[in-house]
């Protein structure tokens, strides 16, 4: 059967001609493919058959290693293509597209030529359609009414932090690596996998349902590295999960005082735990990296409760400046970050971090952040 072009599809001048063959050659469909799937958000519309009408062959591929090009013309100015072929990690840094830099000016032009035209961006792209399949399609989560009654009563004050404590440490072990503890998409592995792990606070506030949520985190985003979890998790844990999720978008509702975690910590340290850290630069800037990787995005790169995702995170994150002048005893210290603070976005990173590496972050907050002076006051038992 024969179809006819679509309105994606157009011949290729002889410069676009080029750059396919260089396409070819060039191996970059081992790495790309070209096509777009119902379930791709945002990267143009569904790919029908007429849209390789003057494909021959096409150049559909199979690995998603860089994302789809189907519709990728117009995306970006050519000069920034053109660089990001010659040297991708001077503009996309972390990138593992090989550079193509052994290529002649002109073959370099000719594949601009040809990625510029895939598609048609002149035309506008769809909405995105939900497609919550039939078995999820209305799904509602049974945690909605501890959510709703978090601050109605006693009991549902218990209800609410007993949900968001439990499913924080299941977001913290399952989910944080790739979508940070923030949800902001930043974990420790979002620039080892081909698509970036979505932003969850954007993300989810443009969600058409509760039963969409469900379904993504049930099935995962098929192409990505976002797994199927109901192969590892129950239906309930997911629902938990998605009850924390909610939190990057509606904050969590402060149910309990922070006195009761004050206290706990306060008990720890008065066991007079002592830091195996050695005080050394070696440890301060392995602290320093450490912090900034799991930390900065929430407490800001100076401590001062102002990183990039405490937009995201309502109750704010503390200002550890002012902690530093707080807490006396490194045992609080190390409480605090091992078992997070209860009904906030604070995880407990005992689930994250090893303990040695908690107390190198802990090394290096209370000796950047605390006044001159009395850094040596604090450091001790
Ligand atoms: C080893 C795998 C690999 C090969 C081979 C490869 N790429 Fe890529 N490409 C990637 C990855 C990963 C990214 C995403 C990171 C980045 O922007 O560099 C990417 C990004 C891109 C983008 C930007 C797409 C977007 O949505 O941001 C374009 C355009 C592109 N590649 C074109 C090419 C062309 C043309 C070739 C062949 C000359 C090629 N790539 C070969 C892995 C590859
Ligand atoms: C290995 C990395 C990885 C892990 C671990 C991971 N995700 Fe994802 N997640 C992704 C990627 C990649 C995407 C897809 C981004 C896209 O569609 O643009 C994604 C997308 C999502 C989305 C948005 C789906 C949509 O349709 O927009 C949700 C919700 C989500 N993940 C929840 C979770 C939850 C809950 C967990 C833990 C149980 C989790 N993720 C664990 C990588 C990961
Ligand atoms: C998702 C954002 C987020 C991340 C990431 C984060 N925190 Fe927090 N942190 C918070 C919030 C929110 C609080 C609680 C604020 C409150 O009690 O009102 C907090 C509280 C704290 C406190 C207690 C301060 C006090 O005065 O009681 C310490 C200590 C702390 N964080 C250290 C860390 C360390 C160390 C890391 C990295 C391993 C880290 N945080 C990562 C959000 C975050």
């Amino acid at each position: 059967m024969v179809y006819a072009p679509s309105d994606l599809a157009h011949p290729y001048t002889e410069e676009q001609a080029r750059g396919r063959l260089l396409y070819k050659s060039n191996g970059c469909i081992y790495c790309h493919s070209q096509f777009v799937r119902p379930q791709d958000w945002g990267i143009g519309n569904t790919s029908s058959p007429g849209d390789y009408y003057y494909d021959k062959p096409h150049l559909l591929g199979t690995e998603r290693t860089g994302p789809d090009l189907a519709q990728i013309g117009g995306a970006r100015p050519s000069q920034w293509d053109i660089l990001h072929h010659r040297s991708p990690r001077s503009v996309s840094p972390g990138s593992i597209m090989p550079n193509f830099k052994f290529l002649t000016e002109q073959d370099m032009l000719d594949i601009n030529a040809y990625i510029e035209g895939l598609g048609n961006h002149t035309l506008e792209t769809q909405d995105f359609q939900p497609l919550v399949p039939g078995t999820y399609a209305g799904a509602q989560n049974p945690y909605g009414s501890v959510i709703a009654n978090a601050n109605e009563s006693d009991e549902g004050r218990v209800a609410y932090a007993s949900l968001i404590n439990e499913s924080k440490v299941l977001f913290a072990q399952r989910c944080l690596p790739c979508h940070g503890a923030s949800g902001n998409g930043q974990g420790i592995y979002a620039r080892h996998v081909n698509t970036h792990p979505a932003n969850l606070n954007e993300r989810i506030s443009n969600f058409p349902g509760e039963d969409y949520h469900f379904w993504r985190v049930m099935e995962g985003v098929p192409g990505t590295a976002m797994p199927p979890w109901k192969i590892s998790l129950t239906e309930d844990t997911v629902w938990k999960i998605a009850s924390y999720e909610r939190t990057f978008v509606d904050g969590v509702v402060r149910v309990i005082s922070g006195d009761f975690s004050d206290s706990e910590a306060e008990d720890f340290g008065n066991k007079g735990i002592v830091s195996p850290v050695i005080r050394d630069t070696q440890n301060y800037s392995e602290g320093l990296k450490l912090f900034n990787l799991f930390c900065a995005q929430c407490h800001g790169a100076d401590g001062q409760g102002d990183g990039p995702a405490s937009m995201y995170i309502s109750p704010d994150p503390s200002n550890l400046t002012e902690t530093s002048d707080d807490f006396t005893m490194q045992g609080q210290w190390f409480w605090k970050v091992s078992e997070g603070v209860e009904t906030t976005n604070m995880v407990p990173w005992k689930y994250v971090i090893s303990e040695n590496e908690r107390w190198k972050i802990i090394y290096y907050i209370q000796s950047n952040f605390s006044a001159p002076g009395v850094y040596d006051e604090k450091w001790r038992s």
